[in-house]
């Protein structure tokens, strides 16, 4: 058979085990290591901004890493009214966007500094987050041309991929020739007002990118501007639904919403499985990135006959992992994101702990936002009241016979975003992916890390609305739909 071919290749990134490579990411990240950004609203037309606040790392709160001026109501009305459609021809807005791309590798140091000290990610996290925003410029400027734009979009991003999501949702909307309104987490204004800086340098007009940090009012602000067209939104469930009811009072009926939310994520592992394979994946899965990816695996179910043997296995594994401050590589994972987000975590495994459920947990270091990597046992994922939002696993075993249920099970919670299987059976791996419903589903590996071009990204049910990102129908719901074809 022939082999899959994408039609261009993804940027080449940046290989962590070649020594002449550290040692060129160590030089360039170095100008950077106390310096202090400052961000802002950035905007077509001159406007009154809001308040100013630090930026502090959440790996050395005592780190400022930035100062940044919020957007305030003002402001987001003088961007609605400034906001202009992208009219330059496909083949410009192409290039310019490739252009982009070219910049952002070109400042790798800036962005990884950027990266570990305002968002806690490791260099590994960093390097893999660089090329996806990369490769989303270039797979959406290779989709430039098409039907019309809509108008003006707002985009609004999570803290948890600041550059990759941000410049995702972005990128699409200005292929399509859209004006942009874009909030990133109030999180992450300083890696935004970077990413912005080096799209207007790439030759995007300021009229058709405007950006506006602030929190959730912000984002609310502007999604009841009249004049927006379409919302693009990646965050929680629960905003997704909020911004779901603004629109519908504020703006056109019609108006869309491309959602790509939270998840549930579960994996199974039977009997048959490799387990050195699957104790791999699911470290990788569960706890890369302090576990807040949307895709990272919550539930784990083993099946019973193996089980025992299994949980000592992954517990030893987990044992090897090391929280520790980002910015140096022997560190397999940062902390979260913030002290609100650790609070909340820490409750869960307080609760658990007070129920006799706590399996394993970790030493973490003196300083910072750090969760320990946990294992917590659950009767089934019908038990797990929400995402926990970081580096939790729960575990559940089940017996051969109920597989059917535990399917089940995972389809009643109504989201649809990741899904993993370790299993040597291939009429299960047929059985399985056939009746669980999520978006991306993974057999024999790791839930995370979807690649642009090759495993368009995104959930059903809560965890989204489509199309997929970094897929070949993402761009054209920033368009406005053909025009009817009338009958005869
Ligand atoms: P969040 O929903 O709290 O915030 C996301 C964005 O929405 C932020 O910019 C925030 O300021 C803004 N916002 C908050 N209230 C708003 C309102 N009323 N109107 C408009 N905007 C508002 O999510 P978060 O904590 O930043 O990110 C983590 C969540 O995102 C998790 O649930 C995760 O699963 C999800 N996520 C999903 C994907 C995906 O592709 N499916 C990717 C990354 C993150
Ligand atoms: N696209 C990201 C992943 O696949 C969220 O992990």
């Amino acid at each position: 058979t022939e082999l899959f071919q994408p039609e261009r290749p993804n940027s080449e990134g940046f290989d962590l085990t070649d020594r002449p490579t550290l040692a060129r990411i160590d030089a360039a990240r170095a100008p950077f290591r106390a310096h202090v950004w400052q961000a802002g609203p950035v905007l077509a037309v001159a406007a009154p901004a809001g308040e100013s606040e630090e930026t502090r790392n959440p790996a050395r709160p005592s780190d400022i890493v930035g100062h940044v001026t919020w957007a305030s109501a003002e402001t987001v009305q003088a961007a609605a009214g400034a906001a202009r459609v992208w009219e330059a021809p496909a083949a410009d807005r192409s290039a310019a966007l490739n252009r982009a791309a070219d910049l952002y590798e070109a400042e790798f140091g800036q962005i990884f500094a950027l990266l570990a000290r305002e968002a806690g990610k490791t260099q590994a996290d960093a390097v893999a987050e660089l090329r996806e925003a990369v490769d989303f410029l270039r797979y959406y400027a290779a989709r430039a041309e098409g039907a019309p734009p809509r108008g003006i979009f707002t985009c609004i991003s999570p803290w948890n991929f600041p550059l990759a999501i941000f410049t995702g949702q972005i990128a699409a909307a200005l292929a399509a020739g859209n004006a942009v309104l874009a909030k990133p987490a109030e999180q992450t204004p300083l890696i935004a007002h970077l990413a912005v800086t080096l799209l207007h340098q790439a030759g995007v007009p300021r009229s058709a990118l405007q950006l506006l940090p602030g929190a959730g009012e912000v984002g609310a602000a502007l999604c009841a501007q009249p004049d927006v067209a379409g919302v693009a939104f990646t965050g929680s469930t629960e905003t997704a639904q909020i911004i779901h009811r603004t629109m519908a009072d504020h703006l056109a009926p019609g108006t869309p919403l491309i959602a790509e939310t939270g998840g549930l994520n579960a994996m199974i592992v039977d009997s048959t499985a490799l387990p050195e394979q699957a104790v791999k994946a699911i470290l990788e899965s569960a706890f890369q990135s302090a576990g807040q990816r949307c895709s990272a695996l919550r539930c784990l179910y083993v099946q019973e006959d193996i089980a025992p043997h299994f949980t000592e296995m992954l517990m030893g594994a987990m044992a090897a992992l090391r929280p520790a401050d980002p910015w140096h590589l022997p560190s397999d994972l940062g902390p979260v994101i913030d002290a609100e987000a650790r609070t909340g975590i820490l409750d869960h495994i307080a609760q658990a702990r007070s129920e006799g459920r706590l399996l394993k947990t970790l030493d973490l270091p003196d300083e910072g936002h750090f969760v320990a990597p946990t294992l917590i046992r659950l009767p089934g994922i019908a038990a797990l009241e929400r995402e926990i939002f970081g580096p939790v696993l729960h575990l559940c075993t089940f017996p051969a016979r109920d597989l059917d249920a535990v399917i089940d099970a995972i389809n009643a919670r109504g989201y649809g975003l990741t899904f993993g299987l370790q299993t040597r059976i291939d009429d299960r791996v047929q059985h399985v992916t056939e009746r669980v419903h999520a978006g991306n589903i993974y057999v024999n590996r790791n839930q995370i890390g979807a690649i642009v071009g090759s495993q368009p990204f995104g959930g059903e049910g809560l965890s989204g609305t489509g199309p997929k990102a970094g897929g070949p129908l993402y761009v054209d719901r920033f368009r406005a739909s053909p025009a009817p074809v009338a009958p005869g």
